[in-house]
């Protein structure tokens, strides 16, 4: 009896659906990323963001799309670890982004987040809940999809995966090109 389940195409794709839904992501992640198999690169954009304080974010226009910079404080990156069981997809693995970004703050520095601002529902941009402290949210206003600071999809929405973070690549400390690895 073959018990390489890989070896079956058919078997493979229960597999698959079984533990896509065992993570409580549900098909919609896999139909979502389906259509978006690579990280979004090119048009490098260069930002400077040494003057934003921390707890601020700026958004910036990338050849159409808002990409958000988040200076996040030290309490906003430890309180990513404490609702970790509110999310779809905690770790990122069903999500998009750069390999050094596949952390609990999805970003090459804890403090610096940057993403783009669509939510992976129909495409709205979030907003920044102002006054939620280091348990901040974006909150979609179109059908109220929440995401963590890191932009992980919190649970009862109807966006399905986390928010995509595009190539970037920090210069020095106070800068980020947006597009390029
Ligand atoms: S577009 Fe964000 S919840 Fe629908």
């Amino acid at each position: 009896m073959n018990k390489d389940h890989t070896a079956n195409p058919d078997r493979r794709r229960r597999h698959l659906v079984v533990g896509l839904c065992a993570l409580g992501t549900g098909l919609g992640v896999a139909k979502y990323l389906a259509g978006r198999p690579q990280v979004p690169a090119g048009h490098p954009t260069p930002v400077d963001f040494a003057d934003l304080p921390p707890g601020k974010l700026r958004t910036v226009d990338w050849n159409g799309r808002p990409v958000w910079i988040l200076r996040r404080t030290a309490e906003e990156v430890a309180a990513l670890a404490e609702r970790e069981s509110e999310l779809i997809d905690p770790d990122s693995t069903h999500s998009l982004q750069p390999a050094g970004c596949r952390n609990r703050h999805r970003s090459f520095r804890p403090d610096v987040f940057v993403a783009i601002g669509l939510c992976t529902h129909q495409g709205c941009t979030p907003q920044l809940r102002e006054g939620s402290g280091a348990q901040g949210v974006f909150l979609c206003p179109c059908h109220t999809s929440r995401f963590d600071l890191a932009g992980r999809v919190v649970r009862g929405g109807p966006a399905p995966a986390n928010l995509l973070i595009p190539e970037y690549r920090l210069e020095g400390d106070g800068r980020v090109l947006i597009g390029e690895a």
